[in-house]
């Protein structure tokens, strides 16, 4: 984790001159929740590792911490500990859930398994106000999680409110500005935990809201010019949002001296390649290299049809075009890419490395390889600050908001061999969902949605004529992140006209099917 804050102090962002919360991790899977919450606010806000080094915050100007929720005991000789200097800062501290009893342990509480497991919605009643329940209702709706309870309050402590199966719903040391939460305030299901998370950051923290986007851009420009002086830069856009905003970050500190690459692999959505050459090179005037290497990555795909095999046919077969083209442009000593700061976070994390369900492309060992140094102007924002930023860049809303789309494209979306023709059938039906989910006025609710060829042949009948033609499998999500997902429950008459059409007007198909899968167990896509 140092290394990786540290190696992003000297590349985008210097020192930020805003007041800042630390939200220490530890395991929760709520942390990143609670800096998006802050951040909403307009506060600066980054998550370390509980076991990271003091001086991950050098470039910080730390005004308080909040300790996240764990699904440790404390009592548990292995489970993760506060570090010290974080009460020896003499700032204030916000504990959540294991944070709470973290607090309660490590100033000389006492915590043990409680009676009853509290999981769920919950009422707690305040008896004593404090700054962080300033202007807030003596009862409140909370949601609560806990199977602990803090047997003992640490000397200076005392408790603000109950529920009724915990004495100690909120603890406070109002005095250093310590606070204990039993419950989740960073949660939809905490209605007014909003409020509650605002007090701390302004009335106990003190922190001000000077963290806009109209500030990051004109910062990040400023960081983008120092880091990069007067070199080149070479940027991958793949027609998403991160790489794209990303791109008009850097287009904006040095002009010119941007060249983007373009790899069309053949594998995008109907009619996206013009689309990206339209707005980067005509609309936004950016240097744009439009490499045409569809024929390239089919010869690559021939014959294949294993998904993994595909996946890394199509990272390897990307790495060796965008080299090849990078090594033609004169002076390029940079790479600028769209990493986000959950990418960040995530690669930094502790714990042991997940089980790899699928392997995924980007252009991951290129830096190395070419000696390129990295420029990542986003890697601490979220998606929905990239947006922001996005839209105050001025970048056209069909670039802002489009779903995300995965780096291989319509071949893990093609079950089987992947041909051009088959490219064509599946493009054609997509362009079909597409258009019927934006006159539907969804396309924004849903994560993502899409059309899936199979390699299964199903017979129908059309007109007096047997026919014998492939299924497309209709796919449509709604998520927060691509973690879980839900299926989406599409309008009946919505599924009834993409299916009509697409049998009608893809010749190929001649049955729609619609994926009611969630994720897990499934994934979202297919391959
Ligand atoms: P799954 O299918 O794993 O997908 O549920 C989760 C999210 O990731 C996208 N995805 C990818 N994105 N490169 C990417 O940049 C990839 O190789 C890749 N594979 C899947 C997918 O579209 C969904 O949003």
């Amino acid at each position: 984790m140092a290394e990786t804050l540290t190696e992003a102090e000297n590349t985008t962002t210097s020192r930020s001159p805003h007041a800042a919360i630390v939200v220490v991790d530890f395991g929760s899977q709520y942390s990143m929740l609670i800096a998006r919450r802050i951040r909403e606010l307009n506060t600066y806000c980054e998550v370390i590792p509980y076991n990271a080094e003091a001086s991950v915050l050098d470039h910080l100007d730390v005004r308080g911490f909040v300790l996240s929720g764990g699904p440790n005991s404390v009592y548990d000789p292995e489970a993760p500990r506060a570090a010290d200097w974080v009460f020896e800062s003499g700032l204030p501290v916000l504990g959540i859930c294991y944070g709470m009893q973290l607090m309660a342990d490590q100033l000389g509480g006492k915590v043990g398994p409680g009676r009853e497991r509290e999981f769920g919605p919950a009422t707690i009643t305040a008896s004593v106000n404090a700054p962080l329940l300033a202007g807030l209702p003596a009862e409140l709706d909370v949601w609560m999680s806990h199977g602990d309870r803090i047997e003992e309050l640490p000397a200076g402590f005392a408790s603000l409110a109950v529920s009724e199966n915990s004495p100690i719903a909120v603890m406070a040391d109002v005095e250093r500005g310590y606070y204990g939460l039993q419950f989740h305030p960073e949660v939809v299901h905490t209605p007014r935990g909003g409020e509650l998370i605002a007090n701390y950051v302004r009335g106990v923290c003190g922190a001000e809201a000077d963290w806009t986007p109209g500030n990051f851009i004109e910062e990040t420009v400023e960081a983008i010019l120092a880091q990069v002086g007067d070199g080149q830069v070479v940027c991958g856009l793949s027609g998403g949002v991160d790489s794209a905003v990303a791109a008009t970050l850097v287009h904006r500190a040095i002009g010119d001296r941007l060249t983007c690459i373009f790899v069309d692999n053949g594998l995008l959505r109907a009619r996206e390649a013009e689309e990206v050459v339209d707005t980067f090179e005509r609309n936004l005037h950016m240097n744009l290299r439009h490499i045409d290497a569809r024929q390239r990555f089919l010869s690559a795909l021939a014959e294949v049809t294993n998904p993994e095999t595909k996946r890394i046919r199509i990272g390897n077969t990307f790495i060796e075009v965008f080299e090849a083209e990078a090594k033609t442009i004169e002076g390029a000593r940079f790479l600028c890419q769209g990493t986000l700061y959950p990418d960040v976070i995530e690669s930094a994390s502790h714990g042991a490395g997940s089980a790899r369900i699928k392997s995924h492309h980007n252009v991951g060992g290129l830096p190395e390889r070419m000696d390129l140094d990295l420029v990542e102007p986003l890697r601490f924002l979220f998606k929905d600050e990239v947006r922001r930023i996005g839209a105050e860049l001025g970048l056209p809303d069909e670039i802002l908001w489009r779903q995300p789309f995965p780096g291989p494209g319509l071949a893990v979306r093609i079950i089987g061999e992947v041909t051009e023709e088959r490219v064509g059938v599946l493009q054609a039906a997509d362009a079909i969902f597409m258009e019927e989910v934006r006159a539907a006025g969804l396309y924004r609710d849903l994560w993502q949605s899409f059309a899936v060829l199979t390699d299964t042949r199903t017979v129908g009948v059309m007109g007096d004529f047997r026919t014998y033609g492939y299924a497309v499998g209709l796919r449509a999500v709604v998520a927060e992140d691509a973690m879980t997902a839900d299926w989406a429950r599409l309008p009946y008459d919505l599924l009834a006209r993409v299916s009509n059409r697409i049998v009608n007007e893809v010749d190929a198909v001649n049955r729609v099917v619609y994926d009611i899968t969630s994720k897990p167990p499934g994934t979202i896509e297919w391959e």
